[in-house]
């Protein structure tokens, strides 16, 4: 008797589940590939910048910014679970969006994409995988946004700094998670 179909048709089988198993299990990015989102600030351009690229950061504090805070963890490519984070930019400000919609109507008030094709920065877009919102935040004054992880500093700029609640943004990891 040859077994040799009946060995073919079981490591198939076997291989199907195996494979079935890895996908249910993987809905989440790896936690170790996130890596610092940090937020800088220039009080002369009251401009608050968000970036996971320490020489970039380390250029914007000789132009003036200051290095204030790591405010979460994401991710530089697409991993199980996360979608892109657009990053636009105008003259002076920065904006973060998930909302593709949301960048074209931006364009056409001038601001534009530093990271649109292909995207660079990755969160997820409900709160899934041990993450927490980041909020967004508009000030009317200044017309720039403000961007937080923290209640406590989100309540502290909308009742003494005025800034407006402009929802959540996305959820991105906290600080720790590895
Ligand atoms: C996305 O942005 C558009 C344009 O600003 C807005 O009308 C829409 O409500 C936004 N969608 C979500 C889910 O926030």
């Amino acid at each position: 008797m040859n077994l040799l179909p009946i060995l073919v048709v079981s490591a198939l089988l076997l291989a199907l589940r195996v494979s079935g198993s890895t996908l249910e299990a993987r809905t989440c990015g790896v936690p170790s590939d996130a890596v610092p989102f940090y937020r800088s600030f220039s009080s002369s351009r009251q401009d608050y910048w968000y970036s996971p690229d320490g020489t970039a950061v380390s250029t914007a504090i000789r132009a003036g910014y200051e290095l204030q805070e790591v405010i979460g963890l994401i991710f530089l490519t697409q991993e199980e679970g996360t979608a892109p984070l657009y990053h636009l930019v105008d003259a002076t400000h920065q904006l973060y969006t998930m909302n593709i919609t949301e960048v074209a109507v931006q364009e056409q008030h001038g601001w534009s994409g530093s990271n649109l094709n292909p995207p660079t920065l990755y969160i997820y877009p409900d709160q899934v995988c041990g993450s927490i919102p980041m909020y967004r935040l508009f000030s009317a004054a200044t017309e720039g946004y403000f961007y937080t992880t923290s209640s406590a500093e989100r309540l502290e700029f909308i009742q003494n700094e005025g800034y407006a609640d402009v929802g959540i943004t996305g959820y991105i990891l906290p600080l720790g998670c590895s």
